[in-house]
Parts: structure tokens; sequence; C-alpha cells
């Protein structure tokens, strides 16, 4: 009796290992923020809901560098998770290794085509072939600034770079932090993402999206590069290395004026309870009114074995529900991946995000963001950050910058 008792404990315990490695997926992200971490808990609950279970791989650094580090060594490990969180031109070049699986089946039945745009599609296909679910749309060209702090200062809006410098200036009377920023490659590059932009939606498309030379080393770029070292001198002295989320604490509580930041952010302020209009003001960067530098986050689907494929085509299939895009992204500030989401659940902020997504889509003036690897592969990415980085910590003139940004992008190419 003992043993058949042990035996059948043993063929249960079998059984249930079987069940969850079916029912399982691993994600490895880099959402460990508060505001993140609260839109992920949207998505693990969604699974949970539908009994998959999930295996947390959180790899801490805003805008993903360190988790892509992560990912390599896992994957030439021969051990690649489920699904990975991950940013446009990375998720071709993991594709182009062969490394994704295909999700046409679940794409096909559920009529993704149709309803995600045709700019993430071109990120979540490879060869015709869909390899990643697309969970929402960023964009990088906001400004999130303390309603408190703009309403002392006359509650003007800047529309234009004298105005902006001028409440910089007037953030600095009242003797807050005009800038809240935190020192990070990717975060001087988001805040370079909008400045170049207010300099001509051809200028962004020239420079960024075409590589051309002549705008990467023209007289518009020193002025891009001249603005940043402007702006540079808002920022408080402990702004090196600072985390991004740290950073928007500084708006929330009153002890900075405004963050250049994409609508992660926003995920920050609802957090901490804030509310557009009253507590904070969203609005573009000046002179980027009408057009977008957006950024999606995807989960690309790696090949794994065929007994956690079904658990994958679950996940995936549950990201692009109507319902959970609208849960989702009113959680993570971000705006849905589908076109036919409604926005009532949204705030100001999101209804804002989600209008200007389509108008900019509408007008041809939706670019993919340089920063967070929307308008070129990682190796021509980092070579600019490295550039914009240095110069923004006044280790480059301008004039220098722009030489050597045009030389680092050819070399990059
Ligand atoms: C971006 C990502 C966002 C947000 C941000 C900061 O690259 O698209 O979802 O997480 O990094 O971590």
């Amino acid at each position: 009796m003992r043993k058949f008792l042990t035996t059948t404990a043993v063929a249960l315990a079998m059984m249930a290992g079987a069940a969850q490695a079916a029912e399982n997926v691993e994600v490895l992200h880099w959402w460990t923020s508060g505001g993140e971490a609260a839109a992920l808990d949207v998505l693990k609950k969604d699974l949970e809901g539908k009994g998959i279970s999930w295996t947390d791989m959180p790899v801490a650094g805003g805008g993903g560098t360190e988790a892509m580090t992560v990912l390599r060594a896992r994957v030439t490990a021969g051990n690649a998770p489920t699904a990975v969180q991950m940013l446009g031109f990375d998720i071709l070049d993991w594709a182009k290794e062969g490394a994704l699986g295909n999700l046409d089946e679940v794409a096909a039945k559920e009529g993704w085509d149709k309803v995600i745009p045709g700019a993430l599609q071109q990120f979540s296909k490879y060869d015709g072939h869909w390899i990643a679910a697309p969970v929402n749309v960023h964009s990088t060209n906001w400004m999130w600034i303390n309603k408190a702090a703009l309403d002392k200062a006359g509650g003007k809006e800047p529309q234009n770079w004298d105005e902006l410098v001028a409440l910089l200036d007037n953030f600095k009377a009242q003797g807050i932090t005009p800038i809240a920023h935190g020192g990070q490659p990717w975060q001087d590059a988001t805040i370079f993402d909008a400045v170049v932009l207010s300099l001509g939606t051809d200028f962004y498309k020239s420079a960024f999206i075409d590589l051309d030379p002549a705008a990467l080393g023209g007289d518009k770029m020193k002025t891009a590069f001249e603005r940043m070292t402007k702006l540079r001198s808002y920022v408080d002295d402990n702004f090196s290395g600072r985390d991004w989320n740290l950073a928007s604490a500084m708006v929330i509580e009153g002890k900075a004026g405004v963050q250049f930041m994409g609508d992660w952010a926003k995920g920050e302020f609802v957090k901490a309870n804030k509310v557009p209009g009253t507590d904070f003001v969203c609005i573009r960067y000046p002179e980027t009114q009408g057009a977008v530098t957006f950024n999606s986050d995807q989960f690309a689907m790696f090949k794994v074995a065929d007994d956690k494929i079904p658990a994958q085509m679950a996940m995936a299939s549950a990201i692009e529900s109507p319902v959970f895009q609208s849960a989702f992204n009113v959680v993570k500030g971000s705006a849905p991946a589908r076109t036919d989401v409604s926005n009532e659940a949204f705030d100001a902020c999101g209804k804002k995000a989600i209008a200007d997504l389509a108008d900019a889509d509408k007008n041809g003036k939706l670019f993919g963001s340089m920063a967070h690897g929307h308008a070129n592969p990682a190796a021509v990415k980092n070579a600019i950050y490295d550039v914009v980085t240095r110069e923004f910590n006044g280790e480059l003139s301008a004039e220098d910058a722009v030489k050597e940004l045009a030389a680092a992008v050819e070399a990059a190419k």
C-alpha cells in the first residue's frame, strides 16, 4: 500500500511537472520601476487567470541595454526564455539569426494584420512571418511638467525653444532643479530624439532614418548639440547615472520642474496617484507638435521546446486582446498596439497619445525613435549614443560632436 502511494505520488508529481512545463512562460524584461512593474502585473494576472504560470526574469536598466546583454548570454548557453521584451531593430536582428518562433497561426486566426499598425508590423514580422507580439506604442517627444511649478511660472506651456529656456530659468528662480534627468546614455539620447525632431521632421528623417551624412554633419545638427549643452546647464549636480524613474520622482515631488522622457514616465505619475491637468502636465516637446517619435515594446517569441509552444501562443494571443490592451496601457502610460481599442479608459495624456499617434501616422510624421532602437540597428544606435553622451557631458564641443557623429555613423553602418 505504502509502495503504491509513493508510486502514485511520484506519478502525480511528474504529471504536475509536465503540466507546468506546458503552461508556463519564462519572460525576460526590464520593467522594474514602480509604474512598469504595475503594468507587468496586469499581464501576469491575465495569464495566471488563463492557467499559465509566470517565471520572472527581470533585468533592471531602463531602455533595455542590460537586458539585451543578459539575453545574448542566455541564448548562447542554449537556454532562451519563452518571451523577451524587445525593441525595434533588435527583434529583426534576432529573427535574422533564426532564433525566433512563428506566430502566423494565432495572428491569422485573430486578424492581427488588420488591426496592428504598419509602423509596428515592420518590427513584428520578418520575411512575412509574425515573430513578435506588440504590447504597446510609446513615444519619446514628451515633457512631464510639475503643474504647481508651471502655474508659478505663469502657466503658459512653452511653444518654442526661447519659451522653453524662459520656463527653465523661471524654475531655477523658484529654487527647484529645472530639469530632472538621469545621466545614462539612453536617457541623453531620449532628449536628443526630441531636440532633433524640433528642428524639423525632414531633418529628423534625413539624420536618423536615412542616415544622410549631410544632415548628421551639418549646421542644424550643430544647433541640436548646442541646445543639448544648454539643457545640460539646467540639471542638478547628482544627475550622473540616476535612473529615469528617480528623475520622474523629482517632478512628482515638486523638487524639479520638468522631465523630458517617453510616456512610460506617466506610469510613475499614475502609480503615485497623480492626475494629469491637476498635478502634472503632459505636452509635446516644443515645436514637435503633430510629429511623434515612437517605440513599441514587443514580446519576441523565441524558439522553444514543443511542449512550451502552447503557452507561448496563449501569451501572444492574450497580449493582443483588446481588453488587455486597454487595461495594460492605461497603467503603462503607452497607447495600445491596435487601432481598434477604445480610448475611454485612458486619462487625458493617454487620449492625447492615441490621437497624436493616429494623426502623425496619417500625416507622414510618425518616425521610429533613434534612442529606443526604432530608427537603426544597435550598432548605429550605440554609435550615436556615444557621441551624444560625450557632448552632453562636455567632453566634446558641439562642433566636434557634429564631425564625430557623421564619422561614427558611417563607420557603424
Ligand atoms: C523603453 C521601453 C519602455 C520603458 C523604458 C524605460 O525602452 O520601451 O517600456 O520601459 O524603456 O525602462
